[in-house]
């Protein structure tokens, strides 16, 4: 069954995990943050959120339809100045117009049925000349295999219908750029980046934070005994007491309104 992102049991999945530096430096190369106005759409918990404000931006908004998401968000930024939150759709943020000069969308897209509307949206909220920046997985990032510092790739290898699922609900990269040109962006470019996810000190890190499923949507298709039957596999894979650097492949697109 795929996650629900308004259930209570949710809310702390995409909160507390910290945004790697790796990300921040690829950020960097793609706009300069410093002074910036952003828009965090589909911001779950917050997490780049509050890595925005941390690597320069002047004010950052945080939007996600469910309410949940949006508590949690709130919990973890307190006491952070210029970072605020409110509840919306990605196609109807209710921001004003013309008001950031960065959207951000991270593994947003692949939840939603329509591009279209949701680029038109960030279209509206941005100024003239500024940057939206998407970052998802394509079908060609979910496809690699897993090995000890790739460890989502194991999913697919032991069960091969969580793939049909996964690649299934990506966009390729053509797709994101047609639309993207169709919403009237230009300048669109796109790039890859291995993100480091979590370390784990030690396999029974990982194993905890697999059976808590946090922050894995793809995990909510499988019940507890395949999830157990994943967790004792993967830990068969990886060499006792290393520390796991856990990394996944992302692509980024940068489009200017
Ligand atoms: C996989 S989580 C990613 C959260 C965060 N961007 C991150 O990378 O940690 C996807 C988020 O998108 C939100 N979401 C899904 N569909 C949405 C929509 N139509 N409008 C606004 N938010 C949406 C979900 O509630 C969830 O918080």
């Amino acid at each position: 069954m795929a996650i629900d992102f308004h259930a209570r049991a949710n809310r702390g999945t995409y909160a507390d995990r910290r945004a790697s530096a790796v990300w921040a430096e690829t950020i960097r190369r793609l706009v300069d943050p410093t002074g910036r106005r952003v828009a965090d759409i589909g911001c779950g918990g917050g997490i780049y959120s509050r890595k925005w404000r941390e690597i320069g931006a002047d004010e950052v908004v945080g939007v996600d339809f469910s309410a949940e998401m949006i508590g949690a968000a709130r919990e973890q930024a307190a006491g952070l100045s210029r970072v605020s939150f409110r509840q919306g759709d990605a196609a109807a943020t209710g921001l004003p117009t013309g008001n950031v000069d960065i959207v951000f969308q991270r593994a947003l897209i692949h939840h939603l049925k329509d591009y279209a509307a949701c680029f038109a949206e960030a279209r509206r909220l941005l100024v003239p000349g500024g940057r939206l920046i998407i970052q998802d997985r394509t079908p060609a990032d979910v496809e690699l295999p897993g090995s000890p510092d790739h460890i989502r790739g194991y999913f697919f290898e032991r069960f091969p219908r969580l793939l049909a699922v996964e690649s299934g609900r990506r966009p390729t990269e053509a797709a994101v750029r047609q639309a993207l040109q169709a919403a009237g962006f230009d300048r669109i470019e796109s790039t890859t980046l291995w993100e480091v996810r979590k370390i784990h000190p030690d396999v029974e890190h990982l194993e905890q934070d697999l059976a808590a499923r946090t922050g894995r949507s793809i995990l909510h298709e499988l019940d507890d005994s395949e999830l157990a039957d994943l967790i004792a596999t993967i830990a068969a894979r990886l060499p006792a007491g290393d520390t796991i650097i856990e990394k996944d492949r992302w692509t980024l697109w940068s489009a200017t309104a």
